[in-house]
């Protein structure tokens, strides 16, 4: 069993990290707490293959295996939690959604400038009413001619705000339950779909949080991705990638947070000596190390298993449950370790706290991935 990166590999984290710490980690806190979007560095990571890792070069991505995607995450969201969530949905649930299910002319002519950065999208499933029941959409698509007719509203749609493209699931029959969910592909710009709405969030507030309208939205039938009622198995395929990238994002979290408190614990002095040279704080550190090589090893695990070919649903939710959980346990111990230092705004591990909350929460709650785990090992 080898466990070490490919010199492939390695070299994309090495370009990756150098990247994120000369362009991405130093506008981390005014994305922040200005809640601004990081345009320009987006636009940088589009040309450096960022926005489409795992997509093939002939559809405009960087042709790399989903190992190098989630090292790609770590990296990017160790710097900056908001930036890596912006990517992580424009790779995951909008360009490997449209690489899997997509036809020739909609990888073509959708895909291509999703994956090369040119073009940003996002992903629609969650409703005021429908969140952890998935299954429950009240949107409706109704075939109407060569037009579907979308109405309803959409809600904590991640890159909402700037998204050119938007994957809309919607049904076509409530009675039909998850079978009349069908998968849209919807531009910006079409009459009948607005931005509601702009959440303001606890973290991650860099990237915009949304709740979209369509009101008589009218989308050209060619942009059905697959056939109709695909759509519910459509969702639960590309969110089982998903939670692959946001199992990284968190480890990039808990990594930023860690690295934070070794440089704090060793020049912070108390009661004449580094806080560092005492054990309740060499204690925690050790704790939290070892936590996030266990997180970053499920990742890997489950990123490996989805470049075999092999099943990975269950693996993908076990990584995301234990990443995102070491994620708020570590930012939390580090905010210990700063002591008061830690509860201001001038230290980062404060962002770091506050960003880890949502990872046990979207791409499906913690409970969640244990109904999933818990649903294998049952059978
Ligand atoms: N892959 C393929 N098919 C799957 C699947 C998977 N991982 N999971 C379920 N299915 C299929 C089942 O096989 C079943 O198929 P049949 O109809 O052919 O039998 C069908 O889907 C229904 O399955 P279930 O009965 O298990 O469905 P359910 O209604 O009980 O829901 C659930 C299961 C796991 C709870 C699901 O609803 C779920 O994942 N909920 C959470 C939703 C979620 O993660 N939302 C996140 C929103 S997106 C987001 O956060 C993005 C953002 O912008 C940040």
């Amino acid at each position: 069993m080898d466990l070490g990166l490919s010199p492939r590999q390695e070299m994309f984290r090495d370009m990756v990290r150098d990247f994120a710490e000369k362009e991405v980690a130093p506008r981390a806190a005014a994305v922040d707490a200005e809640a601004r979007f990081p345009a320009q560095t987006i636009r940088m990571m589009g040309e450096l293959g960022l926005m489409g890792v795992a997509i093939p070069a002939e559809y405009g991505g960087a042709g790399a295996d989903t190992i190098c995607y989630v090292i790609a995450i770590e990296e990017i969201s160790r710097a900056c939690a908001s930036t890596g969530v912006i990517m992580s949905i424009n790779n995951s649930l909008v360009c490997d959604l449209i690489y899997k299910f997509g036809d020739e002319e909609q990888k073509r002519r959708f895909l291509i400038p999703l994956a090369r950065g040119e073009q940003l999208g996002c992903f629609c499933l969650s409703e005021p009413d429908a969140g952890s029941d998935a299954g429950n959409l009240r949107v409706t698509a109704l075939a109407e001619g060569d037009h579907f007719v979308l109405n309803g509203a959409k809600n904590f749609i991640t890159n909402g705000k700037e998204a050119d493209i938007a994957i809309v699931f919607a049904t076509v029959g409530r009675h039909l339950k998850h079978k009349g969910i069908s998968a849209l592909i919807v531009e910006k710009g079409t009459p009948g779909f607005q931005v509601l709405k702009e959440e303001s969030k606890l973290g991650i507030r860099g990237s915009s949080t949304c709740q979209l309208l369509f009101e008589q939205c009218r989308v050209p039938r060619e942009n059905l991705l697959g056939e109709i009622g695909e759509g519910f198995r459509i969702a639960m395929v590309s969110l089982d990638g998903g939670r692959i990238g946001i199992a990284a994002q968190a480890v990039g979290i808990a990594r930023a947070a860690l690295e934070a408190s070794l440089e704090y614990a060793r020049g912070r002095v108390q009661f004449g000596r580094p806080i560092a040279a005492f054990q309740a704080i060499q204690f925690l550190l050790a704790d939290m190390a070892t936590r996030i090589d266990a997180a970053r090893l499920l990742t890997y695990r489950a990123a490996s298993l989805r470049d075999c070919g092999a099943p990975y649903t269950k693996e993908g939710s076990m990584a995301k449950l234990s990443a995102s959980e070491v994620a708020m346990w570590v930012t939390t111990k580090a905010i210990q370790i700063y002591g008061g230092y830690g509860y201001i705004t001038d230290y980062p591990v404060e962002r770091h706290f506050r960003d880890a909350k949502v990872t046990e929460i979207y791409e499906g709650t913690s409970e969640i991935q244990r109904l999933v785990i818990a649903g294998h090992l049952l059978g």
